[in-house]
């Protein structure tokens, strides 16, 4: 069959990312042809199936609406290479383990992999997308593979990273605060640039398209995810302040966030950030200034990283001392598992560790989630006492306390009055995202401890 199709656009990398923004593309797009490969079969299998590997609302019915048309997710990676003009690359680049760096850098094994598999598949020029959030002069280095095969085949390499969020990726994707497109400031630089806004002018508004040189761009997505993490750590460094001066840090949080040259967002306190980016990101970050030998500023952006791991930790003691100063063979129902609302994702969740910590206390844990249960299975695997419980009320019953680790809708909407009837007693509520009536609870009977305002006790 004959392609008719304007452009061919390959994504390598079939995750979070890759999935729903060549969806997206191939939605608004019908004129380009969109595959998306990955070295994970079990990963495309999932793509091409009913069952996508992603939660995200409105994404199913945008694959149902693409896939098959001008939306393919296949494993043949070499192909999808030889037949592209544009090559998206969204493969994971998590914090390094290993060597120098391990902690801190970003592991660029997968991205490297990917550069060099480019190199050797290519028969003809090729623009090459950087999705992915990568370290700020990667783009060098992916030049320095590309051209290392005398083949006389031109690439140009472009970065355009993504600041969809988990969760809202659809909508993030369909009416985005901005696409940045870097590119060299050359002539060749600035038409493989053009190619690329041409893709996002098919939606996006012309004004909300930033361009910018290369090194601006791939640095602007770890800063981003840096000043927003910022803003998390720096309310819930206030939370502790203002549970210790009976300040109520919603107030606190409101007052501050009316402040038109502060804005409200990203300043709800809680039991603290996670998902895949945020830590890896301000990590990676910090990591770069120390390079270039800026240890202040390492320190500073090191420092919104430690408020978060001190944060868990203090509701994990809040829960302790408010306790009775034990929790062996108190049964604990955990109110969520995903890093946050409307994801089943839980890369570096905060219940995860608060988990952790909490079976090291010897208590007993009950898990429930509308979506995360299996992932939360894969990350506490091993860990002995136990349960997964999708049904919230079977989860609470006979507990001792309830815990709210992700601030789903629904366990606002829960009937606590019944929870409460079936809970051992006194019982207890932390409410770790601030979700919850708390007055409300108190009244039926709880011990309430909301983050960063007085708790609401019955002794
Ligand atoms: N998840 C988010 O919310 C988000 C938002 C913005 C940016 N990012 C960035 O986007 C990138 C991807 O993140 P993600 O969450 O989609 O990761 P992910 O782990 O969900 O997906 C990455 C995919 O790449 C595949 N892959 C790895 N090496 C490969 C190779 N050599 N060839 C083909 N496929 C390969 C993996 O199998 C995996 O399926 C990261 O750099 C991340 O920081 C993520």
């Amino acid at each position: 069959m004959k392609n008719t199709f304007q452009k061919n656009i390959l994504c390598i990398g079939a995750g979070y990312v890759g999935g729903p923004t060549m969806a997206m593309i191939a939605y608004k797009c019908p004129q380009y042809k969109i595959t998306v490969v990955d070295i994970n079969h079990e990963r495309i299998a999932q793509w091409n199936s009913s069952k996508l590997p992603v939660y995200e609302p409105g994404l199913d019915e945008i694959v149902k609406a693409t896939r098959g048309k001008n939306l393919f997710f296949d494993t043949d990676i070499d192909k999808g290479i030889k037949e592209s003009d544009i090559i998206f690359v969204g493969v994971n680049t998590p914090t390094k383990t290993f060597g120098a760096g391990a902690g801190m850098a970003a592991d660029l094994q997968y991205w490297e992999k990917t550069a060099r598999q480019i190199r050797e598949a290519a028969e003809s020029p090729k623009i090459v997308v950087e999705k992915c959030t990568i370290p700020v002069k990667t783009a060098l280095a992916m030049e320095r593979i590309l051209t290392s095969k005398d083949n006389h085949i031109s690439f140009e390499v472009i970065s355009n990273p993504e600041f969809l969020a988990e969760g809202t990726a659809m909508e993030d994707l369909e009416f985005p605060d901005r696409v940045l497109i870097g590119s060299r400031e050359t002539e060749s630089g600035i038409k493989a640039r053009n190619a690329i806004v041409e893709i996002y002018k098919n939606w996006v508004p012309k004004e909300r398209i930033i361009e910018s040189n290369i090194w601006s761009s791939e640095l602007s997505k770890l800063v981003a995810n840096a000043f927003l993490a910022q803003r998390i750590s720096s309310i819930n460094a206030i939370s502790a302040l203002c549970e210790k001066t009976d300040a109520n840090v919603g107030e606190v949080s409101k007052a501050i966030g009316m402040d038109s040259r502060l804005g409200s967002k990203f300043l709800n306190a809680s039991i603290g950030f996670g998902g895949s980016c945020f830590k890896k990101d301000i990590l990676n970050l910090a990591y770069l200034c120390k390079t270039y030998g800026l240890d202040e500023v390492a320190d500073y952006w090191e420092s919104v990283v430690k408020i978060n791991e001190y944060q868990k930790e203090r509701f994990v003691l809040n829960m302790l001392n408010s306790m009775f100063n034990t929790l062996a063979g108190k049964r604990i129902c955990l109110l969520g598992f995903a890093f946050k609302a409307d994801t089943g994702d839980t890369r570096e969740t905060p219940a995860l560790s608060i988990a952790k910590r909490l079976v090291e206390e010897k208590a007993e844990l009950v898990i429930t989630d509308p979506k995360a249960l299996s992932n939360a299975m894969i990350d506490l695997d091993g860990v002995n006492g136990i349960t997964y419980e999708p049904d919230p009320y079977r989860a609470a019953a006979g507990c001792d306390a309830l815990a709210v680790m992700t601030e789903w809708k629904l366990y606002a909407e829960l009937d606590y009055d019944r929870i409460y009837n079936t809970m051992a007693k006194p019982a207890f509520v932390f409410d770790g995202r601030n979700i919850l009536d708390h007055k409300g609870l108190h009244k039926i009977g709880f011990n309430v401890f909301p983050i960063g305002s007085p708790p609401l006790t019955h002794y």
